[in-house]
């Protein structure tokens, strides 16, 4: 039987993730979002590519959290995205309400199901949507991670002059400003970065990488990000529902691991069927470590604000 995953959030993020997976022709697909008629458009626009792609998969588009139920993946990217000016932590408030929303909806219907959480700031949605399900932690899974590395792997290929594909790279810690690039994680066909790029010049990449997402909303000025993101979370969703065991950078459930407990944050993980499978603890250096620790402590400082507000 097909596999099923459900995006929750048909927006850019969301229907770009659902034309991967079309093209893809891993899984049927459905699409959920608040406003009447625009998953509904998306999903009918995609299915008529599929002859197109050669893709036999079902999609579905709906305003009804019933078409849900069953799903063996459920991607949260329901919620505001950043404008200028604005941090991914502006978002916490209101993002808050619509994924504990979504959350509560989703879980009742698919009792199973892994769950990705996108929507920002993302290591605490996720610690939002742990709450509201009760599900075991390695069940909900952040997506950020995957997408520093990208940022953090393409500058450097630039850099190199190199393709990117031929760039490996570890971007640890919360997905917010904090976030930990870690050069000596980062190679090229195996050859430190540190051997190849001078100190200085790697300094300027991790600044590029940290500011990665302002970046394109400085350009865009109406959203976000949406391609890497949708392309990052594509890799998550792939390695659960094909149970590939992918090594990847991915935001977990912190019980011990680092010395830490209690909240999430980027870590290298495996990912399968049963979500995250081991998260794999680095021998950090002290700069490392303390980087990692102060990152952590910023996305525990919001789940705590979030839990005065009430949230
Ligand atoms: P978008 O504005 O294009 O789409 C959001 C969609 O959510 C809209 O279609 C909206 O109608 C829907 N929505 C709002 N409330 C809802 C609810 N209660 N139930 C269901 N759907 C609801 O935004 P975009 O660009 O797709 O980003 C989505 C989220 O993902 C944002 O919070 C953004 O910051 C985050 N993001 C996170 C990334 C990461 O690396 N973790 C990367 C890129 C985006
Ligand atoms: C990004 O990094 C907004 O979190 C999103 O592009």
């Amino acid at each position: 039987m097909k596999k099923k995953v459900s995006i929750i959030g048909a927006g850019n993020v969301g229907a770009s993730l659902a034309q991967l997976l079309v093209y893809s022709g891993i899984c049927d697909v459905v699409l959920f979002d608040i406003v009447n008629g625009v998953p509904q458009g998306k999903a009918l626009d995609l299915s008529e590519a599929c002859p197109l792609w050669g893709s036999s998969i079902n999609i579905t588009g709906t305003n009804d959290y019933k078409d849900t139920a069953g799903s063996d993946v459920i991607v949260i990217t329901a919620g505001l995205a950043r404008k200028p000016g604005m941090s991914r932590d502006d978002l916490l408030s209101a993002n808050a309400k619509v994924v504990a929303d979504v959350a509560k909806n989703t879980c009742q219907l698919s009792r199973d199901a892994i769950f990705i959480v996108v929507t920002n700031p993302m290591d605490v949605m996720a610690q939002v949507t742990l709450k509201v399900t009760g599900f075991n932690p390695d069940m909900i899974i952040g997506m950020g991670g995957i997408l520093d590395s990208a940022r953090f792997r393409t500058f450097v290929a630039w850099e190199l002059g190199i393709a990117p594909e031929d760039v490996e790279a570890l971007v640890m810690g919360g997905h917010g400003d904090q976030m930990v690039p870690m050069p000596r994680f980062t190679t090229a066909k195996g050859i430190s970065i540190t051997h190849l790029i001078s100190e200085d010049r790697i300094n300027k990449l991790i600044e590029r990488t940290k500011n990665g997402g302002a970046e394109i909303v400085g350009l865009l000025k109406t959203g976000s990000a949406f391609y890497a993101p949708s392309a990052s979370t594509f890799q998550m969703v792939k390695s659960v529902i094909l149970d590939e065991k992918r090594l990847l950078p991915c935001s977990a459930y912190l019980n011990g691991q680092y010395g830490l407990k209690g909240y999430y944050a980027g870590v290298p993980v495996i990912l399968g069927k049963k979500g995250v499978e081991k998260i794999i603890e680095l021998p950090l250096n002290e700069q490392e470590k303390s980087a990692f620790e102060k990152s952590f402590e910023a996305v525990k400082g919001l789940v705590q604000n979030l839990n005065t507000m009430g949230g």
